[in-house]
């Protein structure tokens, strides 16, 4: 099979999908990830073969040997993307492009077989033009799809697998904090590091995620909405959230995020607001902070707004920082003008409400 073109998929069509009416309910409310569409998207590897047998096809179940590879040692990789509704009913996605580059560097990470990149945009396109009528329509909803791949060889062996299965499937999406808090608390890990040099920090794999669990739930025994953690080696310089990278604005109005050092994920949102907040003429550093630092500067009120961001989270405000010995608020604890701003101006250029200056749309219909 050649890459790209949408030809290249076969369409199986839902025999029986979800009643217009029943789906209409849960778009009005979908919360985050509990919903999916009727169809999903997939193509296998084989070594020897490479890619083949790339299908739109009904959303169904996966029947797995338990000696998958997946299953024992979590050879597995994903993306987080979205597909907005514009104001005159058609669609775009935001970027495709550069979830593909990141899905190739998590697949070498991982040694996994790299998909080609034009057909991973192309598969989330056929997606998304198959299930249109579940894009919500809302403001501050859209079609969150999850193109992701693992290991299918059926071997107990430690080694790369030799057979993939790759798949997006979608899921009509509303705000990802409950009751789409204005700002929300963090709590500093420091029983736990998420990455460390050398390791798989920058990849997008499901592991990372794993290893982050244990440091969210103290999070939440803490009543905080998420976890942030620090760097691996000196315990000292932030490095980003569970899920989410972040920024700090200060009372110059320069903003600071932590660099890409290989232990952080380089969000697409993180580098899209890099650029807007320099088109609107401010000073953005890629530089460390330590967790000290950020006490100290919210405290003289050096530092006056925090935020996360990503594709579920968008950009969320951070209006408190709880540890083991720290307590501190930032700002008034609210929503600051900065982190709004630079919200509206990514909201308005994915919703198709503000000129693409940067050619970051890709319309679907
Ligand atoms: N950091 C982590 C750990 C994430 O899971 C995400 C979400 O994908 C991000 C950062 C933000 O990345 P992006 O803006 O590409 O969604
Ligand atoms: C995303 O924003 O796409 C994420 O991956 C964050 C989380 C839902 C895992």
């Amino acid at each position: 099979m050649t890459s790209g073109g949408r030809e290249t998929f076969l369409f199986e069509t839902h025999p029986s999908p979800m009643a217009a009416s029943e789906r209409e309910a849960l778009l009005q409310n979908p919360g985050f990830g509990r919903v999916l569409t009727d169809h999903m998207a997939t193509i296998r590897y084989s070594e020897g073969r490479g890619w083949h047998d790339a299908k739109i096809e009904p959303r169904k179940a996966f029947e797995l040997s338990p000696s998958t590879v997946v299953l024992h040692y979590a050879q597995e990789i994903f993306e987080g993307m979205k597909a907005y509704r514009l104001p005159d009913g058609g669609a775009t996605l935001f970027r495709p492009d550069a979830n593909a580059r990141r899905f190739t560097n998590s697949a070498n990470r991982l040694a996994m077989a790299p998909l080609p990149e034009d057909l991973f945009v192309e598969s989330v396109r056929a997606l998304v033009r198959t299930d249109r009528d579940w894009i919500p329509a809302a403001e501050g909803a859209s079609l969150y799809l999850r193109p992701f791949m693992i290991a299918t060889e059926a071997i107990l062996g430690v080694k790369p697998s030799s057979d993939y299965l790759y798949c997006v499937i979608a899921s009509p999406v509303g705000s990802y904090f409950k009751g789409g808090a204005p700002a929300v608390t963090l709590w500093v890990s420091e029983n736990y590091t998420r990455a460390a040099p050398g390791g798989t920090g920058e990849a997008k794999c499901g592991g990372n995620y794993a290893a982050s669990l244990a440091a969210q739930a103290e999070a939440t025994r803490e009543g905080c909405d998420q976890v942030v953690f620090l760097d691996a080696v000196e315990k000292r310089w932030i490095e980003e959230l569970g899920g989410m990278n972040v920024f700090f604005v200060f009372e110059d109005g320069s903003l600071q995020t932590p660099p890409l050092t290989g232990t952080i994920l380089p969000g697409i949102t993180r580098d899209s607001l890099i650029t807007l907040a320099r088109d609107l003429g401010l000073t953005v550093r890629e530089e460390p902070y330590s967790i000290d630092q950020w006490q100290a500067d919210a405290e003289s009120g050096r530092l006056t707004e925090a935020f996360a961001c990503g594709t579920a989270a968008v950009v969320t405000p951070i209006g408190k920082v709880k540890g083991r010995t720290r307590n501190f608020t930032i700002g008034d604890g609210g929503a600051g003008p900065v982190a709004a701003r630079l919200k509206a101006t990514l909201l308005d250029i994915q919703n198709g409400r503000a000129p693409d200056r940067h050619g970051w749309l890709d319309r679907l219909f």
